[in-house]
């Protein structure tokens, strides 16, 4: 259903890699609600060509970008005002990666090479990103940028791996940049910790499946979905949420305040 929350907005959208991406839903939202998007990916998701697909559906130039590149992200922020035709009034970025997590690394057995990699991919892209759109001046003025995180940086998720250092230090970098961003531009900055989800990232992490149930089970209004995420993120795009800026916002079913639910007591049978 469309509300035109985004009527007149121009964007890029980092992440959607298939159709199960969170980015790909808040990509066909933005759309719906109004927004003209550019779609971009790492070079090497595009040889998957699921992408190309989402473009052509809601109309977006796909621009490839290495977002750990300064190179390749300084061609995609100039090339985005050119095709949007002005500056961009938000930003998500929906990008996951730890090299320590594919390889099978324990948390405590970590290749510092592959840490760096993943913490380059997952977190200091979000600040090369804002760097880089800061230096083009390519942002509107009250702009909103949101990135994806997950509760494992602020609590201990012990299969979450390095990706929970990652994810504490992108959130850091929302708080920081957010602060410099406002007092220049008024630009926000957030990040949505969203519930655990299925999608290729998501997947990757050890006992995803159970971890998901339990998760679902913990959370009051139950696990929230990817198409939920988007909503969420659409209206943080929109000009209903302009004083928003520099937190970390739970989307997750009221997960991250809840101590223990009866449906997990449950489990554990009677006490007597
Ligand atoms: N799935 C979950 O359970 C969950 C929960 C909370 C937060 N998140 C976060 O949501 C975001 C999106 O993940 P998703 O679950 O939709 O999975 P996904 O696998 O669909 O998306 C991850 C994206 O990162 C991209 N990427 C990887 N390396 C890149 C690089 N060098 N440059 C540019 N892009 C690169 C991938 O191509 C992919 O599109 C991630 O930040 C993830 O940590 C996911």
């Amino acid at each position: 259903m469309s509300n035109g929350l985004l009527k007149g907005k121009k964007g890029i959208i980092f992440g959607a890699l298939n159709s199960q991406s969170i980015a790909w839903k808040v990509a066909e939202k933005a759309h719906e609600q109004g927004a003209e998007i550019v779609l971009t990916n790492a070079p090497i998701a595009m040889r998957m060509g699921e992408i190309k697909e989402l473009g052509e559906k809601i109309g977006a130039t796909i621009i490839p970008a290495d977002a750990t590149s300064i190179e390749d992200l300084e061609n995609l922020i100039t090339k985005s005002m050119e095709i949007l035709g002005g500056k961009i009034d938000f930003i998500l970025h929906s990008i996951g990666m730890s090299v320590n997590v594919r390889k099978g690394n324990h948390y405590t057995n970590e290749n510092y090479d592959y840490t760096l990699k993943g913490l380059d991919i997952s977190a200091l892209s979000f600040h090369k990103v804002m760097q880089t759109a800061m230096k083009f001046d390519a942002m509107s003025e009250w702009g909103s940028i949101v990135a994806l995180t997950y509760i494992a940086s602020q609590r201990v998720f012990p299969d979450y791996n390095d990706m929970a250092d990652n994810k504490s230090y992108l959130e850091s970098v929302a708080r920081s940049f957010g602060y410099h961003y406002g007092i220049k531009k008024h630009v926000r900055v957030n990040t949505i910790s969203q519930s655990p989800t299925v999608t290729t990232a998501g997947s990757g992490v050890k006992g995803f499946d159970s971890f998901i149930d339990y998760a679902d089970q913990m959370s009051p209004l139950g696990n929230a979905s990817a198409d939920d995420c988007a909503n969420y993120t659409v209206t943080l795009f929109s000009d209903l949420t302009k004083y928003v800026t520099m937190q970390n916002l739970y989307h997750d079913g009221g997960y991250s305040n809840t101590g223990v639910t009866q449906k997990v007591i449950d489990k554990f049978g009677s006490a007597s």
